[in-house]
């Protein structure tokens, strides 16, 4: 097939340009190359350097196209209040530009990409009052060194549970809110011009290529990026956050099957699956693994320091992505994290 793939110079989409291409794929590469991701790196030669906000002005881009993989996004939690113009321009409007050039050239198959940040709070029980959705935690339990979310019912320690994609959505970041609106576009989209649609929720990506840790960086890159400086990885909380960390690769599996699936779809089909590895990991043991991988072994920090809007654990299941897209991940964090600690990363 013929995909058109936004974001083909980032971290992930330079990923699934490449799982594209080695199963026979055409790759039809667009990225506008935004300063505060790629800097003053040329882009790959045969990539159009473009605005997805502009995509009515390119639309002869997308003649022949069977598929669109949609990864340009604006990434990160958002920072700084000054940032809200910036997801909802690259993320939203950029999306909506797409889709709509998308009809105009006939092109109405998606795979979009999403994220877990779209849940929120991940999903808890309460042994005695069962499936519970905790408010914010608050600064002065936090302060006093109470990490957990407890039942509002009797006030217990909430276990944390895996997060289906029928979840509640509770977006928390202006990157969350952004990604969500992406998805809502995608499903009227779906609806309105009889397409077809998957969105799939990355959990926490990590491998060769990361961005060098920003203020808009995940924690993988953090760590690694700590350990490169000669420093400790500082974790935070006490460390027993859950996550689930999925190799890019994988990640690029999970779009190749998704784009497989949606160009096979009847129309009007809009689904979301969770992309995750299936094997949840603590944080202080990812900042144990990933310290392992470097000569000597470098041993983390526990600060017990915290970020107000963290949420605690939020871990996938990725039952529905078996059934539904026939995708399992294939790298195990333990694998996967230890040879990260010596991976290249993008400056
Ligand atoms: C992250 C991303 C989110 C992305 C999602 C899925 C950020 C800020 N968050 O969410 O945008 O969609 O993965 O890929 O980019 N921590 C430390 N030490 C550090 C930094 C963080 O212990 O130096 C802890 C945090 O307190 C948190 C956990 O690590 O408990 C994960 O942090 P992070 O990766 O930033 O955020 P996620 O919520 O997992």
């Amino acid at each position: 097939m013929r995909v058109l793939l936004t974001g083909s110079a980032g971290f992930i989409g330079t990923a699934i340009g490449a799982a594209l291409e080695a199963a026979g794929h055409e790759v039809v590469r667009v990225d506008m190359m935004l300063d505060k991701a790629h800097g003053a790196t040329q882009a790959p030669a045969g990539t159009h350097r473009l605005d997805v906000r502009d995509a009515a002005s390119w639309t002869s881009l997308l003649t022949g196209v069977d598929a669109v993989c949609h990864q340009a996004a604006v990434v990160g939690a958002g920072v700084a209040v000054a940032d809200l113009p910036d997801y909802a321009g690259h993320n939203d409007l950029g999306t909506a530009a797409l889709l709509a050039a998308m009809h105009v050239a006939g092109v109405d198959r998606l795979v979009l990409a999403s994220s877990m940040v779209v849940y929120g709070e991940g999903r808890y029980t309460c042994a005695e009052h069962g499936d519970q959705a905790p408010p914010p935690r608050e600064r002065a339990a936090l302060d006093a060194g109470d990490f957990e979310n407890h039942c509002p019912v009797c006030g217990a320690d909430l276990a944390w549970a895996l997060v289906d994609e029928d979840a509640r959505l509770d977006p928390r970041s202006s990157y969350a809110v952004s990604k969500l609106a992406q998805e809502h576009y995608a499903s009227a989209w779906v609806r309105q011009a009889d397409a077809s649609a998957v969105a799939l929720r990355y959990h926490n990506v990590y491998g060769p290529g990361m961005p060098r840790d920003t203020p808009y960086s995940g924690v993988a890159a953090m760590f690694r990026s700590s350990l490169e400086r000669g420093e400790r990885p500082q974790v935070f909380e006490d460390g027993g956050q859950m996550r689930d960390f999925v190799h890019v690769d994988d990640v690029a599996r999970a779009n190749l099957a998704a784009l497989e699936s949606v160009v096979a779809d009847d129309p009007g089909r809009y689904a979301a699956y969770n992309v995750a590895s299936g094997h949840p990991v603590a944080i202080r043991e990812v900042a144990e693994l990933v310290g392992a991988g470097v000569g000597g072994g470098v041993r983390p920090e526990v600060t017990g320091g915290y970020r107000l809007g963290d949420v605690r654990h939020v871990v996938a299941s990725p039952e529905r992505a078996r059934t539904g897209l026939g995708f399992a991940a294939e790298v195990l964090p333990r694998d996967g994290l230890r040879a990260f600690a010596t991976a290249p990363l993008r400056a």
